[in-house]
């Protein structure tokens, strides 16, 4: 079936209501801990995620590189979330992929609805909208873009985006120095566990089939930000996931029970560890609950790049030399699309015992 333009959220939004429809109305139980975000992000106090320098992470002086490796590997483990500064990606090379992708989104929705995917066909790569996939028929205020950045060879390049002109070259260029952070940070994460360097790059499938997948999320303005939500709280399957975004704030952490405001800093990437780094280390690492805000003054796009082990050839489970008499492992073994399945499942039953999003 042909999507039509009223399932996108950009066109509601654009409509003038003055009320958003029932499905994108939060349960009750959860509307009590959504707030207004830019107060949120303006309170000083409670915890932030921590900034984390990457300028010493290849340091020939073994001290400097200790100290930074060690800020990585303590925020991997007591946060799974970080802004990274001096990651070596250029302010250029971000500006670029900023400006191609809300070039692409600025266009009429009739020109992006030429790049509609189609869910129920399998067809996961291009122009979407969240459907709704429990019986409470609970929605999200955004709409995306999505496709495969990396490897190269796994990409289709005639479905990303031809406008602006900019975007593929912006997008191939960033997905490749993504590729080359991600190997760093994955060895500073396999020392931190005691493990050889290059373990954890292999487990998830190494260079051949970690895939990179772009996902560029477009939050319209809602006329009751209170009462919705642009992502709902979940962590992410990936092994790591990069975000830029257009400074405008909505991300928040679930951290000591408590929702955190992530702050924009400027230049920084945000980065999660994701479900799979967190089961290959038995729970070391974590992978962060998480959801996004949405306002009704600024648009806010992120720009999420996903790195995902492959689909089936990788079993995921703790690796052994994560466990222990005293450390059982924590997870049983999942290929990638198993253990999504699982969570999928799981998240269903919930909806159906009406039980509240957020886990035990
Ligand atoms: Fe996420």
């Amino acid at each position: 079936m042909v999507t039509t333009m009223s399932s996108r959220v950009e066109s509601l939004a654009s409509s003038g209501i003055l009320s958003i429809p029932k499905e994108y109305i939060r349960p009750k139980e959860e509307l009590t801990s959504i707030g207004n975000i830019f107060e949120e992000e303006m309170k000083e106090e409670g915890p932030q995620l921590p900034t984390i320098d990457l300028k010493d992470i290849e340091s020939e002086d073994k001290e400097v590189r200790e100290k930074c490796r060690e800020a990585l590997k303590k925020a991997a483990m007591e946060w799974g979330v970080m802004h990274i500064v001096n990651h070596g990606i250029s302010t250029e090379l971000m500006d670029r992929v900023r400006v191609a992708g809300q070039a692409f989104f600025d266009q009429p929705i009739e020109e992006k609805e030429k790049y509609a995917n189609d869910q129920a066909s399998g067809k996961i790569q291009g122009y979407g909208s969240k459907l709704a996939n429990n019986a409470s028929g609970q929605l999200e205020w955004e709409d995306y873009f999505f496709h495969l950045a990396y490897p190269e060879d796994k990409r289709d390049l005639s479905i990303w985006p031809k406008t602006p002109s900019d975007y593929i070259p912006a997008t191939s260029e960033y997905a490749k120095e993504l590729r080359g952070l991600a190997t760093k940070i994955l060895s500073v994460l396999s020392l931190g566990l005691g493990l050889e360097e290059d373990r954890l790059e292999k487990e998830v499938g190494g260079i051949e089939e970690l895939l990179l997948q772009m996902k560029i999320n477009y939050y319209p303005k809602c006329p009751q930000p209170e009462l919705a939500l642009g992502v709902e709280a979940h962590t992410d399957v990936s092994a790591l996931t990069f975000i830029l975004h257009n400074m405008v704030p909505g991300l928040q952490l679930f951290y000591n029970d408590k929702w955190v405001t992530a702050k924009c800093v400027p230049n920084s990437i945000v980065m999660h560890i994701g479900d799979t780094i967190e089961i290959l280390s038995n729970g070391k690492y974590k992978s962060i609950l998480h959801r996004g805000l949405v306002n009704k003054e600024r648009v806010r796009i992120s720009w999420a790049v996903f790195c995902e082990p492959p689909k089936e050839k990788i079993i995921l489970k703790p690796l052994s030399e994560t466990v222990s008499e005293t450390e059982p492992p924590l997870f049983p073994p999942r290929t990638f699309s198993q253990h999504i399945e699982h969570k999928l499942f799981r998240r269903s039953q919930e909806a159906l015992e009406k039980k509240s999003v957020l886990p035990n």
